[in-house]
C-alpha cells in the first residue's frame, strides 16, 4: 500500500521557503498588498539564501521526531526553487542554486521521505488569468488584464514543471499540490480542476513516481485530504463511511512563509497536544517552519523544535506507528494505541487519580512512559464505598490508576497501559 510509511510516520515537517521569506509578511503579501512585479523583484533581485542548509533542516526534522519532510518547489508567486529549464524566475537564475536538489539529497541522506509542495497557482505567470486572488485584481484596468491570457499555455508550463520535478530528483514520496477554488467572487471566475487538467497531471504522477502519495488539492480525489489550520474532531470518512487518509497542515505562528513580526507563536505544549490529537483519530501532522530571509531556520522556531523533540525522544512509540483506539477515553486526554498498547495522554493533570470507562480487567500493566514508572492501578469497589475518603464512585468496568501529585516534568505527560487480551 501506497500510504504504508506515512500512516507509520504520523508526523511531518512543512518547510515554505521563497522570495517571500524576504519580504517577511506572509507568503501572501504579494496578493494581500497588491503589489506589481515591479515592487515584488526586488526580493528576486535581493534573494541570497546563504544560511539555507538542506542538511541542517533535514537534521532538524529528524530530530523532532519525524518522518517526512515537504518543501516548496514553487508557491502562488510563481518563484521557483530548482533549476527549470521553463523559467528564469528561479533560485538557480538569483542565487546559483537548486535548492530541491540540495533538499532531495539532505532529506534522503537523514533516512527521511522526500516530500515536495507544488503550486498550480501562479501569480509571475503571463498566461495564467487574473482571479478573485490574483494580485492584479484591484487595478483600475483589471478586466482588460485578462485578454490574450490563455491558460492552456499556462497548463503545458505547469504540466512541464512537474514532469521536471518528477524525473530530476529521483524518488519522490509525496507531491502536496496547490490549490483549487472553483467558486467564482466578486465577478471573477474561480478555478477547478479543469484548470490544471487536473486528471491528466494525476495521470502523470501516477506514469512517472507510481508510489508517490498524491494530496487533494487538484480537486479530484487522490490519496489523502488535508484540513489546514484546524483540527479534525473525529476520525475522517468518506461518503462510504470508509476511513479517510488525512494529514492535518499546521504553522507555528498562523503564518506559512518567515513573517518577522508576527509573534503568535504555538507553545511546544499545545503542538504535542494537536500531534496526538492527529494521531488518536488516525491522522497526521505536518508542520511548518518558514526559514528566515537568508534561510535559517528562525531561533524561535528552532526552540520549539528541539522541545517536540525531547518529548518525541521519550514519547515517540505513542505517536510513531500509532493511531486511534476503540476505547472511550477520559475528560483529561486522548488515547492513542499501537498494537498491544494503549497510550493515554494527559492535556491535564488530575490530583491522584485517573479513571479509564471499561479497562477494569483489560489492563495487565501501566507505567508513566517518560520514565518507565509502574503506577498502581486499582477497580474501585461499590461494596467499600463507604467513606468520603474514597473516590467518587465509577461506573462499573472503570479502572482507576493512582498518580503522583508532581506532574511529570515533560511537556505532556503520557501514561503506558499494556492490554491483557
Ligand atoms: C494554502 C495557502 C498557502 C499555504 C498552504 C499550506 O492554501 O495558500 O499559502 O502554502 O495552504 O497548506
Amino acid at each position: 500500500m501506497r500510504q504504508e510509511w506515512f500512516d507509520e510516520a504520523r508526523f511531518g515537517m512543512f518547510v515554505h521557503f521563497g522570495i517571500y521569506s524576504v519580504a517577511a509578511r506572509h507568503e501572501w503579501v504579494q496578493s494581500y498588498e497588491r503589489l506589481t512585479d515591479d515592487d515584488y523583484r526586488q526580493y528576486f533581485e535581493h534573494f541570497d539564501p546563504d544560511r539555507f542548509d538542506a542538511r541542517a533542516i533535514a537534521r532538524q526534522a529528524r530530530e523532532a521526531g519525524m518522518g517526512y519532510v515537504v518543501l516548496t518547489t514553487k508557491h502562488h508567486d510563481g518563484f521557483c526553487l530548482f533549476d527549470s529549464a521553463l523559467t528564469d524566475f528561479s533560485s538557480q537564475q538569483t542565487s546559483g542554486r537548486d535548492l530541491v536538489r540540495e533538499f532531495v539529497d539532505a532529506v534522503r541522506a537523514e533516512g527521511l521521505k522526500v516530500g515536495l509542495y507544488h503550486s498550480v497557482i501562479d501569480w509571475h505567470h503571463p498566461d495564467f488569468t487574473v482571479d478573485w486572488n490574483h494580485p492584479r485584481r484591484d487595478d483600475e484596468n483589471a478586466a482588460a488584464l485578462n485578454e490574450g491570457r490563455d491558460m492552456a499555455r499556462y497548463r503545458e508550463y505547469l504540466h512541464g514543471q512537474v514532469q521536471e520535478l518528477l524525473t530530476q530528483y529521483g524518488r519522490i514520496d509525496y507531491l502536496f499540490f496547490d490549490f483549487t477554488y472553483p467558486e467564482s467572487r466578486d465577478g471573477w471566475a474561480g478555478k477547478g480542476p479543469d484548470a490544471w487538467d487536473a486528471e491528466a497531471l494525476l495521470g502523470m504522477c501516477r506514469e512517472l513516481q507510481p508510489d508517490m502519495l498524491v494530496n487533494d488539492r487538484l480537486g479530484i480525489p487522490a490519496d489523502f485530504v488535508t484540513p489546514e489550520q484546524y483540527q479534525p474532531t473525529a476520525p475522517l470518512v468518506d461518503e462510504q463511511g470508509a476511513p479517510r487518509v488525512w494529514e492535518a497542515c499546521q504553522t507555528l505562528n498562523g503564518s506559512w512563509g518567515y513573517h518577522r513580526d508576527n509573534t503568535d507563536q504555538k507553545s511546544p505544549t499545545l503542538l504535542v497536544q494537536m500531534l496526538a490529537d492527529s494521531v488518536s483519530m488516525d491522522g497526521n501532522m505536518l508542520l511548518n517552519i518558514g526559514p528566515d530571509g537568508r534561510g535559517a531556520i528562525a531561533p524561535r522556531d528552532a526552540r520549539t523544535l528541539d522541545e517536540i523533540g525531547r518529548w518525541m525522544l521519550l514519547h515517540r512509540d505513542a505517536i510513531v506507528g500509532a493511531g486511534h483506539a476503540e476505547f472511550t477515553p477520559p475528560r483529561e486526554g486522548v488515547y492513542t494505541r499501537r498494537g498491544d498498547r494503549l497510550y493515554l495522554h494527559l492535556f491535564s493533570w488530575p490530583l491522584g487519580f485517573v479513571h479509564l470507562p471499561d479497562l477494569a480487567g483489560r489492563v495487565s500493566f501501566a507505567r508513566l512512559l517518560n520514565d518507565g514508572s509502574w503506577l498502581k492501578t486499582s477497580v474501585p469497589d461499590p461494596d467499600q464505598h463507604d467513606t468520603h475518603m474514597t473516590p467518587t464512585l465509577q461506573d462499573e468496568g472503570t479502572l482507576t490508576v493512582h498518580l503522583p501529585v508532581q506532574r511529570p516534568d515533560v511537556l505532556m505527560p503520557v501514561i503506558e497501559l499494556t492490554l491483557a487480551d
